[in-house]
């Protein structure tokens, strides 16, 4: 049911029913479009805005009176756009698809749309359909071949037998189909026989409909649908959407009609281009000064004392009452994990724990009611993150999301929760949702820590205002970046890279490695400093950089002797140090300075250097730093 989740600038109820069915391997950008205009600008300006969804291969259906053309390519987008010069690309509906790999290996023949036997209808699919060898048995026994190593095929040419056997409607046919498969899917399908429709269904993978006039626009996710209507309906798994070009219907497996309902998006176009910044990793890099303070703004009150956080406010009892907080985050939420751990531990003398959503969903972990989970996720569609808390919330725990994407899974199965409000994020890797949650996780736990009266008066009055401060002081590390660029091409060809800090600032080496092992392909590994000297020294020698996070905090004295300890053994030291400061500088090879700030503050200051030092050595490499191998934005395989 409707979920409050409560932001600053809009109060989002989304009613949903939240099917409570293992979650989604979904991966892959979707777009589809029926309409006035040419589809296949608007199909191929779409594949472009969710190619950080995947980009193994590329394609495109289009249909125009009776005449279906398919044309797909390995590789991205662009390789497609080649691959169409010449073609005949007429068509008023178009379906496209940005791939990452799951069955089948990057390939043309791979790649989506993927046609029917009869070559009548064409699909595309971004999830995983679980139980596809047995069907594909069952096809192939009756005579089917298939040009693909594709799930999706298997899928297509099922609803197709079904459609041929019970000489039913396509709708019927794909009803039938989808009540038969295990798995996640969100799929787009076209039938040349009906230039007039195109169908499309969700269990897991996300599905966004704008609703544009004598017009229609599908996709993964709102981005390419803003630039034409702010008008969006999200799908909910188990429906089927009947889609004409004025005229969408909704129905659930059982053929009844439901009631689209319809969000306005709360997003501009130019928070999803580039701006005049050459990749859109250095772009959001840049945006946190601004995405911070749209973070803070409206929630922080200094000069009152006051922090409002409707979420927060929401359940503060259940807050107040838990005897332990749990974290359930990957990658660099889960880094923003840790970071809270600190600050609740510090401020509210809660206990908690910080998981690998991955390790908690499998483990049978304890969780009792009355237990709260935050959950940390940019995309709020992570499949791992979104199932552990499926397993967390039917147990009895509270769920409160920590989400960056506005009507995203997580959003809306949790209880509730506080957006991070930094605006869509396009480079793979993640910087300035990263800052958006820690700004998020400070303020719950300096609300928190007043509410149970944890923190002094005094203390909770100049963390408010210190933190209001720290957009300007982003702003200011932003504002000399050549040290930065210096130090990169200085260390661009080491092979490997360790990161330490203590404190606050060892989750920041973290993520300061994950930054670096993403972008620029070096092996980084990131340690507690003190923890160290129990292993990885051994790695220590001439050819080793080794980045301390240092700032001036409780620990400065201690990671100043750390430092030593590399430096007797010869290792490079470059060290993200506090302004004024002149020992540490005085001992290492390098180093770049951020301005001072309380210590449960500075991760946020901190990270800017290393999320800059690992784009500056990506580039400097020649990589494509808004797209690195492997990755994709929306981790949705477990
Ligand atoms: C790292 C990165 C990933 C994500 C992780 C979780 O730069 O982007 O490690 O942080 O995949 O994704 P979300 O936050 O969308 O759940």
């Amino acid at each position: 049911m409707a979920l409050p989740f409560y932001g600053k600038k809009s109060i989002l109820k989304l009613c949903e029913v939240y099917c409570g069915q293992k979650l989604p391997n979904i991966m892959c950008g979707i777009i589809g479009y029926i309409g006035h205009r040419q589809a296949l600008p608007v199909v191929i300006k779409g594949l472009k805005r969710l190619e950080y969804r995947g980009y193994d291969s590329a394609g495109v259906a289009l249909l125009e009176t009776n005449n279906l053309k398919v044309y797909k390519k390995k590789g991205k987008v662009a390789s497609l756009e080649e691959e169409l010069i010449g073609k005949s690309l007429e068509g008023h509906i178009g379906i496209g698809h940005t791939r990452w790999a799951t069955h089948g290996e990057p390939s043309d023949r791979n790649a989506h749309p993927h046609v029917s036997a009869s070559g009548q209808l064409a699909m595309i699919h971004n999830g995983i359909i679980e139980n596809y060898t047995s069907i594909k048995a069952e096809l192939t026994q009756k005579g089917y071949s298939f040009k693909s190593d594709t799930d999706t095929e298997v899928l297509l040419n099922f609803i197709e037998e079904i459609k041929i056997n019970n000489d039913c409607p396509l709708e019927e046919a794909l009803r039938i189909a989808l009540k038969r498969i295990v798995g996640a899917y969100c799929i787009l399908l076209i039938d040349q026989n009906d230039p007039e429709t195109i169908l499309a269904a969700r269990k897991g993978s996300p599905l966004v409909i704008g609703i544009g006039k004598g017009e229609h626009f599908l996709a993964s996710d709102a981005t390419p649908i803003i630039e034409y209507t702010k008008e969006v309906v999200y799908v909910n798994d188990y429906q089927i959407a009947i889609i004409k070009k004025d005229e969408l219907v909704l129905k659930n497996l059982g053929n009844e009609r439901q009631t689209p309902f319809i969000t306005k998006l709360d997003m501009e176009l130019a928070a999803i281009e580039k701006g005049g910044y050459e990749h859109f990793m250095l772009k959001e890099i840049f945006e946190q000064p601004t995405t911070i303070n749209d973070c803070l703004r409206g929630r922080i009150h200094p000069q009152e004392g006051l922090i409002t956080m409707g979420g927060v406010e929401a359940y503060i009892k259940n807050l107040k009452e838990a005897k332990r907080i749990i974290i359930v985050a990957c990658g660099t939420s889960w880094h923003a994990g840790l970071i809270a751990e600190y600050l609740l531990e510090e401020y509210c003398r809660i206990p908690v724990e910080v998981e690998y959503a991955s390790e908690f969903r499998y483990r049978n972990p304890v969780i009792h009611k009355g237990d709260v989970i935050i959950a940390i996720s940019q995309s709020g569609e992570t499949a791992d993150t979104l199932v552990a808390l499926e397993n967390a919330k039917e147990k009895g725990a509270l769920i409160f999301g920590v989400v960056n994407a506005v009507g995203s899974s997580i959003s809306r199965m949790s209880h509730a929760g506080a957006y991070t409000h930094s605006g869509p994020e396009i480079g793979v890797a993640s910087t300035k949702a990263f800052t958006g949650q820690l700004a998020i996780l400070i303020m719950i736990t300096l609300k928190l820590a007043r509410a149970l009266n944890t923190i002094s008066t005094s203390d909770y009055k100049q963390l408010l205002q210190e933190l209001a401060d720290i957009p300007e002081k982003v702003a200011r590390i932003l504002e000399n970046t050549d040290p930065i660029k210096a130090v990169a091409e200085k260390y661009k060809d080491a092979s490997d890279f360790l990161f330490l800090g203590r404190g606050y600032n060892f989750p920041v080496a973290l993520e300061g490695a994950l930054k670096l092992k993403e972008i620029s392909y070096i092996h980084a590994e990131g340690y507690p400093a003190a923890e160290m000297k129990h292993g990885p020294i051994a790695l220590v020698d001439e050819n080793l950089p080794v980045v301390f996070v240092a700032t001036k905090d409780r620990y400065y004295e201690k990671i100043v002797s750390n430092v030593q300890e590399i430096k007797a053994r010869k290792g490079k030291v470059i060290c993200i140090v506090t302004e004024g400061d002149n020992i540490i500088p005085s001992m290492a090879d390098d180093v770049l300075f951020v301005p001072d700030a309380p210590e449960a503050l500075g991760p946020i200051l901190s990270v800017i250097p290393l999320q800059l030092l690992s784009y500056y050595i990506g580039t400097a490499r020649g990589l494509d730093v808004d797209k690195p191998r492997n990755l994709a934005k929306s981790v949705t395989v477990e």
